[in-house]
């Protein structure tokens, strides 16, 4: 049932091209002007009389939430808040039909996104669950749902249903920035052809898993990582420290670049690894500038970035290259080398990947 592979988290993880082109397919093709999201009413009048949007989730949904909000913003020009659903269940949120509500969830039955979901309907917001479950009680009390195709997935850390949910965010702000008339047609047919090329990319990313695997095995025995990146790829290190946490059982902290020096930079020391990502190259130097105070300090220094990045290749002791996407997409590919290094090192120092301790698939408590 494992398809040849040792683990689950490693089938799902080469499982990711398929899944991509599952959560593409008939929502945007070669000829689309348009994403086509039929059910889901994200119509003009609609879209006009919501006037700020939340992302709301948990764990890993959430991470997939932070880069919505990001593109969502940057693309339709709507305000838009991305939060753990423990967290906003519990405070006083502005929520009213002007609202909309995007919650994110695997499983679609974690307890504390249910509970945002049921709050939101109360006071009249609309909701959009995006859900891979088909039937789960988020997907059948969601106002509208855009399901994710992932297919199951069985190991507990999270890998394809990141990527699907990923796409449904990239989908989501393409769509409502074009009703919105915040994205022209040229626009479009520049985001729509870089992400039909996502799937074949990321087949790419994982021809060279051998090299992250050689890397995980050299890193085996570090006391500490910490994961760097600006916008977008702040959301992805979010992702890559949980990951590592989740199956590897090792400290792992995630930092927006520009933060490490407000504070963390004081845990730098010999046997510390620096992940550093740079898929946003816009901010390439101020990433470059981090990732060379803490070499300083005697970390070591890895980073994920755009293939062709000589910069970065100079500036680390190891670097992965993936292909060079459109920037609103980048998170996808380097997302990719993290699933393998840590599940690597997970391996590595034997640990239970598929069901690491402490954890359940779908957290159903509050
Ligand atoms: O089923 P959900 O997407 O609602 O689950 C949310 C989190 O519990 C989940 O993403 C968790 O963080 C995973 N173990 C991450 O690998």
């Amino acid at each position: 049932e494992k398809g040849g592979y040792d683990h689950f988290m490693l089938k799902e993880i080469y499982e990711q091209p398929k899944v991509i082109r599952d959560t593409l397919l008939g929502r945007i093709g070669k000829d689309s002007t348009e994403v086509q999201l039929d059910g889901i009413r994200l119509d003009k009048e609609t879209m006009e009389k919501i006037n700020k949007v939340y992302i709301v989730a948990c764990g890993t949904a959430y991470y997939a939430g932070s880069v919505g909000k990001m593109l969502l913003e940057a693309q339709a020009r709507v305000p838009v808040v991305a939060d753990v659903a423990s967290e906003f269940r519990y405070r006083d949120p502005i929520l009213d039909e002007n609202t909309l509500m995007i919650v994110v969830s695997q499983s679609g039955e974690t307890a504390d996104t249910l509970a945002a979901l049921r709050m939101a309907k109360k006071a009249g917001a609309r909701v959009l669950g995006v859900v891979n479950v088909v039937g789960s009680t988020i997907a059948r009390e969601a106002d509208d749902v855009f399901y994710t195709c992932a297919g199951p997935e069985i190991a507990v850390a999270s890998t394809k249903a990141y990527s699907a949910q990923l796409v449904a965010m990239y989908l989501l702000s393409m769509k409502i920035g074009q009703v919105l008339g915040k994205i022209g047609d040229e626009e479009f047919a520049v985001l729509r052809d870089a992400l039909l090329e996502l799937p074949e990319k990321v087949e790419r990313v994982l021809e060279n898993a051998h090299l992250v695997e050689d890397l995980a095995r050299k890193n085996l025995h570090m006391k500490n990582v910490f994961y760097i990146g600006r916008g977008l790829d702040y959301a992805a290190a979010m992702e890559g420290a949980l990951k590592i946490k989740e199956v590897a059982y090792l400290h792992a902290e995630s930092y927006p670049a520009g933060e490490l020096k407000h504070g963390p930079i004081a845990l730098i020391e010999e046997g510390s690894l620096l992940m550093g990502l740079v898929g946003q190259e816009a901010l390439l130097e101020k990433t470059i500038s981090n990732i060379k105070e803490v070499k300083a300090r005697g970390a070591n220094v890895m980073a994920i970035a755009m293939e062709g990045n000589e910069e970065i290749r100079l500036a680390v002791d190891d670097a992965i290259f993936v292909p060079r996407t459109h920037p609103n997409f980048t998170t996808l590919l380097v997302n990719i080398p993290q699933q393998l290094f840590a599940y690597h090192i997970a391996c590595g120092l034997g640990r239970d990947v598929d069901k690491p301790r402490n954890l359940a698939k779908s957290v159903t408590v509050e």
